[in-house]
């Protein structure tokens, strides 16, 4: 049984922070102890002094395209992407060709992330056809995933729910699974009404308009408002995503006061990418680039990471080729937008710890912990605690990272953020007890993870106080 000692890092544990040596023995995690307690038999020492030692990070927001994509991306190029930016466990979402949403497709979709991944994975389901969804919990589906958004790919019509009858019968089948149910909240309605508006009145119908309208705080917080009910009478156990809107921030800090069984995501591209990089990039830095341009609506999203209003930053690790991005800028009404995170997102946001816009222990939190309590796989894995899997990326909080387009893992081979300077990033990640990446090196073949399965929960299983951490003072 192969055995390390990782020595002299500063270690995050569930209580605060330590300095201290992990002892992994196997698989798991066999003890965190004092730098001076007397050395025993590991076989290997990894150097961790000068770093931090936390545990793998889990993504709740993956895009691996498989099946029916493969040409943007695939479980490994996805894996190793993630493998090497200090992730260790993923779940990625159903749009793809044809969706996940039977039996049949979801248990397809596990061979061949097995076979390929890197990293350990789950899946989110599609839940348009009420008959599939005891079936998929059955098999282990992490939870489901709606999307309220339509168009061309990656906004398939077909996973789309928006009539609340349908969303409200939905809601009370997942509900029964006790998995969360992820929703990218959407009124498409509004937002083809107010793009027809704006385009009418003389605006180019092209990415700017497209990306102004697309983030417009109505069009957002109107559907997190019918969520929130729907969610209020049926108790489904609702994940938020892409939350952006100062309007659906200020619903959700009130339903989780009230104790309402939600919670909440931010993808970095909606607080990092600025109105000029959309001016410079074109589609590659849309729509996150357009919620800079009002002043104001970045320190809301941030005192929401914050104060636990947004519980965890998921990737939305969203690969297309720049070939497909082209679509976008033809029609942005049908094109595709998204784009690769997991080569950088850690670098990115221990940016944000050094420049003092977020604190460490929240970000450990919204990386690790948090994402490992809403799959139910805490403290199994989002701990670094006697008895965890041995899940852990080594962090070199001082290291300089400058993304560039041909040195990412992702298939697609671009990044919104080349050209910017990072401080902090991962140096080694472990996946029970294996190193799977070191110095951004892949060090394990394709077919290394192992399929997580979802873990059904009561929304009140966590004391919702604890883990959401949400601050009394309304701030508005
Ligand atoms: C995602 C994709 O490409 O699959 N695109 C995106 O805008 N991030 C879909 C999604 O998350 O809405
Ligand atoms: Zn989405
Ligand atoms: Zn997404």
């Amino acid at each position: 049984m192969k055995s390390f000692r990782i020595r002299g890092g500063l270690v995050f544990t569930p209580t605060g922070t330590v300095e201290a040596d992990v002892i992994v023995r196997g698989e798991r995690i066999e003890s965190v102890v004092e730098p001076a307690a007397r050395s025993d038999d590991a076989e290997e020492e990894i150097d961790a002094s000068g770093k931090w030692v936390w545990p793998g990070l889990i993504d709740l927001h993956a895009h691996t395209r498989v099946p029916g994509y493969e040409y943007k991306e695939d479980y490994a190029t996805s894996s190793m992407a993630a493998a090497a930016g200090g992730y260790t466990t993923y779940v990625d979402m159903p749009n793809v060709e044809p969706p996940t949403t039977t039996l049949e497709l979801f248990e397809e979709k596990r061979e061949l992330a097995d076979r390929d991944s890197v990293i350990d994975f789950g899946h989110f389901a599609g839940p348009t056809d009420m008959d599939q969804i005891p079936k998929l919990a059955k098999a282990g589906a992490a939870g489901f995933k709606i999307y309220q958004v339509t168009g061309g790919y990656p906004h398939d019509p077909r996973l789309a729910i928006d009539d609340p009858a349908r969303l409200y019968e939905t809601f009370g089948a997942i509900a029964d699974t006790g998995l969360p149910c992820v929703v990218h909240p959407f009124s498409q309605s509004l937002f083809e009404h107010l793009y027809a508006l704006e385009t009418k009145r003389g605006k180019a119908a092209d990415i700017h308009t497209f990306s102004d309208v697309y983030t417009r705080d109505i069009v957002w917080r109107l559907a997190v408002a019918i969520l929130l009910e729907l969610q209020r009478e049926t108790g489904v156990r609702l994940q938020v995503v892409h939350t952006h809107a100062p309007g659906s921030l200020r619903l959700l800090r009130r339903a989780k006061q009230d104790g309402l069984g939600v919670t909440v995501a931010a993808d970095p591209k909606y607080f990092h990418l600025r109105h000029e990089d959309i001016q410079k990039q074109g589609a590659r830095a849309i729509p996150g680039g357009a919620v800079t341009s009002d002043p104001g609506r970045m320190q809301v999203i941030w005192d929401a990471i914050d104060d636990g209003v947004i519980d965890i930053i998921d990737s939305d690790h969203a690969p297309h080729t720049l070939e497909d991005l082209k679509l976008m800028e033809e029609d942005p009404l049908i094109g595709p937008f998204g784009a690769p995170h997991y080569d950088h997102l850690l670098s990115l946001m221990l940016t944000d710890v050094s420049t003092g816009k977020i604190r460490v222990q929240r970000l450990f939190e919204a990386l690790t912990e948090f994402p490992a309590r809403i799959l139910g796989v805490y403290p199994e894995k989002g701990a670094v605690l006697p008895g965890s899997q041995a899940d852990l990326v080594i962090i070199d909080p001082e290291m300089k990272v400058r993304p560039a387009d041909d040195e990412m893992y992702s298939k697609s081979a671009w990044t919104p953020y080349a050209g910017w300077e990072f401080t902090g990033g991962p140096t080694l990640t472990m996946l029970r007890g294996e190193v799977i990446a070191q110095d951004g090196k892949i060090q394990v073949d394709p077919g290394f993870g192992h399929f997580v399965p979802g873990r059904a929960q009561r929304f009140s299983d966590p004391p919702p106080g604890r883990w959401q951490g949400v601050s009394l003072e309304p701030r508005d």
